[in-house]
């Protein structure tokens, strides 16, 4: 027993309140209505970010923009199969680093709330799951099937770890964490799976961290997608009744902070549809509304950026996302300011000070000029192992293990086809594209929901080559289970199929002096059809000004150099203009994603189209 004398008792007494002070805490306060930061009431008004859509050198330049707003906050989703791309390997590096991410968000100065999944929607592939759980070919994804949880359980044991280090609490910038993510629009309603992750969560963060679930401001949507200690929020866009959509909230959440966890600026894209604008007022307005009320607000999204690569999703029925995700946010797919951001800054400063310092221009952006190509490649695809397709067959399963891009199948014509004779898909079964030719000369595309039948003509003994591309998989709704490639022809014999490498393209961009290639630009495809396009092996995403809304494609600075010469190599699916002399790929400062639309724009071949998917080197 030590007894103290009263000076030290003191003492120790202000130390205990002292450390009390010190030891950053966040929480709910459900007597006040709102967020406890550090024991003082707190609103945050957060923008949303996708690292996954910025290249890394850019992430400080649309953060520290957004600060500049006015922000206190961000929110990023993260897309599990961005990191863990082959089960059992993980990528934390480069453009993935999340961690360096984080360290960013809290040297600038903003709060961070993360929504780790493992389901994210975000109109990216498959909403963030990994084709690879495909291969249980009956998996229920998003809820308690034993293998899907394994691998929740698996991934979320290298990723909550991570987070907890960063978490608010542990010094860190990450105030809340969001559990799942609208799963009361899923038809699951598996509450013993919400029960799963909650207690997972737990199990990594402890029992003090905040945790959330987002659902539409409906009843009917909270009532699968919120859980007992958990706190639900909704999410909703201008033009909603703010009053009614916060009810819906107070249905779950009697008491604690209003949350709107996706308030939208913009809205998404497909192609074939019209480029979605959302009026700068109606934002405001509603942002106005919100923040009257006393609401805590994430706008959706701040900076929606870049869908680089094979990222982009799909939604049901099969209509696949640009390569764009501009979203028609405040800052632009580039990152430049745009009328909205200060509109939207304007609304955000009657209710909060700004932060003072100079607000980071727009990147320049510039034009190059248009390149010409020297040297047209036929592709040659490679022959491999024999298979039959007569069987389902599908990318994710295949031996190949390839789970983007394109895949090659192979057959002869069995029987002479001398009048024209329909080829189909009768089941809808090409996922999602398919380029046919026979004997290398284009005769059609079968295309999901779109094309289901094309007519063929060939002898006996003709070779028949079907190009099968993946479009991008269904992120939302009871189809995310969406197997690519092809699963039932017509032809019933054997096909040899084959994989589809891509190409580094080997030659050298010699007519551009070095000190061009420092500035932003944009790539567009003058006469050119549907493709992908590589610049120095980064693949850059898909152009199809053909089909529209998007017309160019982003090509940030770091991709070019300024020491050696750029590599750009196009793979064009459906006829390039090289075949009839011009023949020219174009760099210019001002971005077109609002093009004209087709919404099949079916490319039909003729007798001066030889062949599909040429290769072309520009130099
Ligand atoms: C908005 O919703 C509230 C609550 O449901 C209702 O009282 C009000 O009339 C609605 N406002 C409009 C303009 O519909
Ligand atoms: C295929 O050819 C038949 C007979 O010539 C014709 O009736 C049909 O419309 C054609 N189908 C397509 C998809 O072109
Ligand atoms: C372009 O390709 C050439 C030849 O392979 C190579 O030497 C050069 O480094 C490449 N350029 C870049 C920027 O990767
Ligand atoms: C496309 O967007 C640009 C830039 O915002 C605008 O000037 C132009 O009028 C738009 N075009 C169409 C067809 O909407």
């Amino acid at each position: 027993i030590v007894s103290f004398k009263p000076n030290v008792k003191l003492r120790l007494l202000i130390d205990a309140l002292a450390s009390y002070a010190t030891t950053p805490s966040f929480s709910i306060d459900y007597r006040q209505n709102c967020f406890l930061k550090d024991g003082e009431a707190f609103r945050y008004i957060s923008g949303s970010i996708h690292y996954s859509r910025i290249p890394r050198v850019y992430w400080k330049d649309r953060l520290l923009k957004m600060y500049m707003a006015g922000l206190n906050a961000i929110q990023t989703y993260v897309p599990w199969n961005f990191h863990e791309p082959v089960p059992g390997q993980y990528d934390f590096s480069g453009d993935r680093d999340l961690e360096h991410f984080l360290q960013l968000c809290q040297d600038i100065g903003l709060l961070v709330i993360m929504r780790p999944g493992p389901y994210i929607c975000a109109e990216w592939d498959m909403g963030g799951l990994p084709s690879w759980l495909l291969k249980k070919k009956d998996i229920v994804l998003r809820s308690s099937d034993p293998d899907y949880l394994a691998a929740v359980d698996k991934w979320m044991g290298q990723l909550l770890p991570i987070i907890n280090r960063h978490l608010y609490q542990n010094g860190g910038p990450i105030i809340t964490v969001q559990v799942e993510n609208e799963y009361g629009s899923y038809f699951a309603c598996d509450y013993n799976y919400m029960r799963h992750l909650s207690q997972l969560f737990r199990s990594h963060l402890g029992e003090e961290v905040v945790l959330f679930t987002t659902d539409g401001a409906g009843v009917g949507y909270l009532k699968c997608g919120s859980l007992q200690g958990i706190y639900a929020t909704v999410d909703f866009g201008p033009g909603s009744n703010v009053t009614a959509a916060f009810e819906a909230q107070r249905h779950a959440e009697p008491r604690g902070p209003l949350v709107n966890s996706e308030f939208y600026t913009g809205w998404l894209d497909h192609w074939g549809e019209k480029h979605v604008v959302i009026p700068t007022a109606a934002v405001v307005k509603s942002l106005n509304e919100i923040l009257e009320m006393g609401a805590n607000v994430n706008l959706y999204m701040f900076i929606g950026g870049t869908n680089f690569g094979y990222w982009n999703g799909a939604n049901s029925p099969y209509g696949p996302q640009p390569t764009s995700y501009d979203y028609d946010a405040p800052l632009t797919e580039a990152g430049d300011l745009t009328e909205k951001y200060f509109a939207i800054r304007e609304v955000i400063k009657m209710y909060k000070e700004l932060p003072g310092g100079l607000l980071p221009p727009s990147t320049p952006k510039f034009a190059y000029g248009q390149l010409c190509s020297v040297m047209l490649v036929i592709y040659m695809v490679p022959l491999c192992s024999l298979l039959c397709l007569i069987c389902a067959l599908n990318m994710d399963v295949s031996l190949s293990r390839q789970a983007f891009g394109f895949m090659l199948y192979q057959t002869v014509l069995p029987v002479n086809c001398l009048k024209p004779t329909p080829l189909s898909s009768p089941l809808n079964g090409v996922h999602d594209r398919a380029y046919i030719s026979i004997d290398g000369i284009a005769a059609g595309i079968l295309e999901r929901n779109k094309a289901l039948t094309i007519n063929i003509t060939g002898k006996a003994g003709s070779r028949v080559d079907v190009l099968v591309e993946n479009m991008g998989r269904i992120n939302y709704g009871k189809e995310i289970n969406d197997f690519k490639a092809t699963k039932t022809f017509l032809f019933t014999s054997c096909f040899s199929k084959a994989t589809f490498t891509q190409q580094r393209c080997s030659q050298k961009l010699k007519s551009f002096s070095l000190a061009f290639f420092f500035k932003d630009t944009y790539i567009q495809f003058p006469n050119w059809r549907k493709g992908q396009v590589w610049i120095n092996g980064f693949n850059v995403g898909r152009y199809w000004p053909s089909r529209g809304p998007q017309v160019t494609l982003f090509v940030p600075a770091h991709l070019l150099s300024t020491s050696v010469q750029n590599n750009i190599t196009v793979l064009e699916l459906e006829a390039s203009p090289c075949s009839s002399g011009s023949c020219t790929v174009e760099f210019t400062d001002t971005p077109v994603i609002n093009g004209t639309v087709k919404s099949t724009g079916h490319f039909k071949s003729s007798s001066t189209d030889k062949t599909f998917w040429s290769r072309t080197i520009l130099e």
